[in-house]
C-alpha cells in the first residue's frame, strides 16, 4: 500500500469516502473494502454513519491498528466544549478508543480559531486522536491554523479533482509537511470521464476513466484520495491503480482541465477560497 508520510502520520494514499453510505449497506461496503485491501476510511460526525463504519471495520476481521480512520467535527461544534463532545461521541459511535485523524470539517469564523485549535490539540494530547488536521481551509486560514497549533497538523482535506486547480493549497500543505487529501476526487464521475485526455489515457493503459483520475491524484506529491462508491464491484476497480503510471504528458494534460475551475462543494458557510 502506497502511504504518505505527513508530519509523523503515515496515511494510506487511497481511502474510502463514506459520505451518503448508511446502515447495513455502509457496514457491508466498508467490510468489503477492507477485504479488497483498503486501509483508510473517511467518515464524519455529519455523515451519521460512524456506527456503521465501526461495524464494518470489526466485521472485516482486519486488525484495528492496520486501518487509518478519519472523522471530522462539524463547523457548528468548534467551541472548546462542543468539539470535545463531538470527538467523544464520534469515538463512542465508531466503537473505537481513538481515531487516527480528527479534522475540523469546515472553518467557522464565529468561533475564534485559537479556541478551536487548542481544543483539537487537547483531543490529541488526551488520546482521542493520534493526529489532527483541518478540512476546507484555504491557504490564509491554513497558515493561521498551523501557527496556532502545538502539534503539527497532518492533513488538509479539500475538494480536488482535474476540474479544480488546487495548486496553491497543495503547495502550502507540502511546505508545512502536510498531506493534501482530495475529496470529490472523481468530481462525482459524469462529464469528467468523457474528457478526451481521460478517455485516451484509459484506452492506452487499458484502464477505466475512474482509474485514470485516481492515478492522477496519487502520482502527485503528498496527495491522498478518498473516492466513494456505493457499488461493491467498484471498490476493486478504484483500488487497482498501483500497477501502472501515467506519463508526464498525460499528467499535464489532465491537470490542464483545472482551468474549468468547477467547485462542487460550495455553501453559504464556505470560507473565501483561494483565487486561481
Ligand atoms: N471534507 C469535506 O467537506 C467533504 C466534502 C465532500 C466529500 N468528502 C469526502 O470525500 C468522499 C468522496 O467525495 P464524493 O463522495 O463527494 O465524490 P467522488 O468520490 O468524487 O464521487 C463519487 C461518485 O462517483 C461514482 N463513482 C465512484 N467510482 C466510480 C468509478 N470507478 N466509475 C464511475 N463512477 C464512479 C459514485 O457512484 P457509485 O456509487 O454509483 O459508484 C459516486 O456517485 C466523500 O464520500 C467524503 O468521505 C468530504
Amino acid at each position: 500500500m502506497h502511504t504518505i508520510d505527513a508530519n509523523g502520520a503515515r496515511i494510506p494514499a487511497l481511502g474510502l469516502g463514506t459520505w451518503t453510505l448508511e446502515g447495513e449497506g455502509c457496514a457491508n461496503l466498508v467490510a468489503h473494502a477492507l477485504e479488497v485491501g483498503y486501509r483508510h476510511l473517511d467518515t464524519a460526525a455529519m455523515y451519521a454513519n460512524e456506527e456503521a463504519v465501526g461495524d464494518g471495520l470489526r466485521r472485516s476481521g482486519v486488525a484495528r491498528d492496520d486501518v487509518f480512520v478519519t472523522t471530522k467535527v462539524w463547523w457548528t461544534d468548534l467551541g472548546a466544549d462542543d468539539l470535545r463532545r463531538s470527538a467523544e461521541t464520534s469515538l463512542e459511535k465508531l466503537g473505537l478508543d481513538q481515531v487516527d485523524l480528527l479534522l475540523i470539517h469546515w472553518p467557522n469564523p464565529a468561533v475564534p480559531l485559537d479556541e478551536t485549535i487548542a481544543a483539537l490539540n487537547n483531543a490529541r494530547t488526551d488520546g482521542l486522536a493520534r493526529h489532527i488536521g483541518v478540512s476546507n481551509f484555504p491557504t490564509k486560514l491554513l497558515a493561521e491554523a498551523i501557527a496556532l497549533s502545538d502539534a503539527p497538523l497532518v492533513a488538509n482535506q479539500v475538494e480536488h479533482h482535474p476540474y479544480l486547480d488546487q495548486s496553491k493549497v497543495h503547495a502550502a500543505c507540502r511546505e508545512a509537511g502536510m498531506a493534501m487529501t482530495s475529496y470529490c476526487p472523481l468530481a462525482r464521475g459524469g462529464d469528467l470521464f468523457a474528457e478526451r485526455v481521460i478517455v485516451e489515457a484509459a484506452g492506452k493503459h487499458g484502464r477505466t476513466p475512474g482509474q485514470i483520475v485516481l492515478r492522477w491524484h496519487l502520482q502527485q506529491d503528498g496527495i491522498v484520495a478518498i473516492p466513494r462508491t456505493t457499488k461493491r464491484e467498484r471498490l476493486a476497480e478504484n483500488f487497482a491503480i498501483f500497477d501502472f503510471a501515467l506519463t508526464d504528458a498525460e499528467m499535464q494534460a489532465i491537470s490542464s482541465l483545472g482551468a474549468t475551475n468547477m467547485r462542487i462543494c460550495d455553501y453559504d458557510f464556505s470560507p473565501s477560497w483561494d483565487s486561481h
